[in-house]
């Protein structure tokens, strides 16, 4: 599979098992997973924990001066998963609580900082043979990405799909607090001016709703074996 690796693009709404099926189809392929949400999860958690947050509000014109100190890694951990990196700090599981979510629509609506995570994603992909999930990985990292998904699925599943995920982590959180964040992120990613969360002309739609993890991944390689093929 040396001789075709390609660059995987796997958009779409919150919660809606985009980086379930995106690590799948990468564990498969052999191919590098990149999560670039955990990447503007990341710069929130450095913006939180530097005072650079007041009553909800980011100070951009600090913000703006910190990004050079800002360093964001994917390393691999002993059971071959890739966990974020800050600042050489193992971020992983902090970058995925409710104050974090609940700010990083905000901070990725800032053009500096899409433009500074483009670019390092964009250096992660220059060799191909990756697959990424995010809100713009179709439209504007790789819009020439030879594979390209878009996925949704109900607000209702989703909320339900990430309460699950939360409560497994042994995290805190009710339906109706999940509900309103996955809709008030769903609203913040499709109207921002700078990349919004958009349907590339060329990707293919993925309605998973109804649809079990198997399926999920069965229609995912399939559309990779027919990429491929091209
Ligand atoms: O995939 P996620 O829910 O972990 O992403 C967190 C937030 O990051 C999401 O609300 C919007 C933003 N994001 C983005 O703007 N562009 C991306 N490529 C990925 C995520």
């Amino acid at each position: 599979n040396a001789n075709n690796n390609i660059v995987i693009a796997i958009d779409g709404f919150s919660s809606c098992g985009k980086s379930t099926m995106a690590k799948e189809l990468a564990k498969k392929l052999g191919y590098i997973y990149i999560d670039s949400g955990a990447m503007y999860r990341a710069v929130t958690l450095f913006c939180i924990q530097n005072g650079l947050v007041t009553n909800g509000v980011i100070d951009e014109d600090r913000l703006k001066d910190e990004m050079r100190n800002i360093k964001i890694e994917f390393r691999i951990n002993s059971e071959g998963r890739p966990e974020t990196y800050l600042n050489d700090k193992n971020v992983e599981q902090e970058i995925r609580s409710m104050q974090v979510s609940n700010l990083v629509s905000p901070v990725s609506a800032i053009g500096f900082v899409r433009e500074a995570m483009t670019r390092l994603q964009q250096d992660m992909g220059r060799r191909k043979g990756i697959v990424m999930d995010g809100r713009d990985i179709g439209t504007t990292v790789f819009p020439n990405a030879e594979l390209k998904i878009f996925v949704t699925a109900s607000s209702d599943t989703r909320a339900k799909r990430r309460l699950e995920e939360m409560l497994r982590k042994g995290q805190t959180a009710t339906y109706d607090e999940v509900l309103k964040n996955v809709e008030e992120r769903d609203y913040i990613d499709q109207h921002r001016t700078v990349s919004p969360l958009r349907k590339a002309d060329d990707a293919i739609l993925l309605d998973n709703s109804h649809m079990t993890l198997e399926q999920q991944d069965q229609w995912l390689y399939n559309e990779y074996l027919k990429a491929v093929k091209k």
